[in-house]
């Protein structure tokens, strides 16, 4: 048949062959990528779906420094074992403003994607000074001297404005009042109607139970955020898409 002698002149030029055949993939790739630009986002819009605080953006960066995420991932897959051992599978826009995100492939230790609220925040004290004392048989390595190491949050707004370059929505007013939501988070006598006003839904208490403002109340603050700010009872995906 005439076309198979033709394809015949192909499969016989190893040349011939490879330049049509990288026309074909970069057509594919070109109908793949070119639409994702002239959508306005690919991310579903979720509502809760907040920006850290400056304490729990804090907590993040001791998380990051740490290391924890070697042995942790942040990210619950849609499959039934892992939503019914850590809850409802994880969202896109749960980790939206994640700068890296914490997705992870290794799991020495469980997922912490929706570890917030699962204990209490003395729980967690004990456990990251001394995880042995708590779970008897873990490797995880004891971090008890974030507790000594005292912030105050000063340079925390530089982070928030290095944040809003790569599209996380803090406005100036966020960054301007890091200090002072920073130390209100921490303090459950403190004046937080701004911190609520600027963020919505927040855990506030003295995180470590001590009265200094140390990276142990600043990483408790952030594990206890985590996979929190979406309602489940009421979320609905969306199915248009
Ligand atoms: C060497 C690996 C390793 C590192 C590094 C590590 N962990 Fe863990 N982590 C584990 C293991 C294993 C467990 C399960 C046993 C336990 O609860 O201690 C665990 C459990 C946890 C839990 C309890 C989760 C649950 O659902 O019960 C939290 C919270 C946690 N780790 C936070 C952290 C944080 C924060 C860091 C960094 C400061 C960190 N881990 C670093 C291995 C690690």
């Amino acid at each position: 048949m005439a076309f198979l002698d033709k394809h015949k002149a192909i499969e016989t030029h190893a040349t011939l062959l490879m330049v049509l055949s990288l026309l074909v993939v970069a057509i594919g790739g070109i109908v793949q990528i070119v639409p994702l630009f002239y959508l306005e986002n690919t991310i579903e819009k979720v509502e809760g779906v907040r920006p850290y605080t400056p304490l729990e953006l804090a907590g993040q960066e001791v998380y990051l420094r740490e290391g924890c995420y070697v042995c942790h991932s942040q990210m619950i897959r849609p499959m039934r074992d892992e939503v019914e051992r850590y809850g409802h599978y994880s969202l896109a826009a749960e980790s939206q403003y994640d700068h890296p995100f914490q997705w992870g492939s290794k799991r020495t230790g469980p997922d912490l994607a929706r570890v917030g609220g699962k204990y209490s925040d003395a729980w967690h004290v004990d456990h990251l000074t001394d995880p042995q004392s708590v779970v008897p048989e873990s490797v995880m390595p004891k971090y008890g001297f974030l507790s000594s190491v005292k912030l105050d949050g000063k340079y925390i707004g530089a982070r928030m404005w290095a944040s809003s370059m790569v599209g996380v929505p803090y406005t100036e007013e966020h960054i301007a009042n890091a200090v002072v939501d920073f130390a209100a988070q921490v303090d459950p006598n403190a004046d937080t109607v701004g911190l609520l006003e600027r963020y919505g839904k927040v855990n506030v208490s003295n995180f470590d139970g001590q009265p200094d403002v140390t990276e142990m109340d600043a990483l408790i603050a952030y594990l206890q955020v985590l996979g929190t700010m979406v309602d489940f009872s009421t979320f609905t995906p969306d199915a248009s898409r």
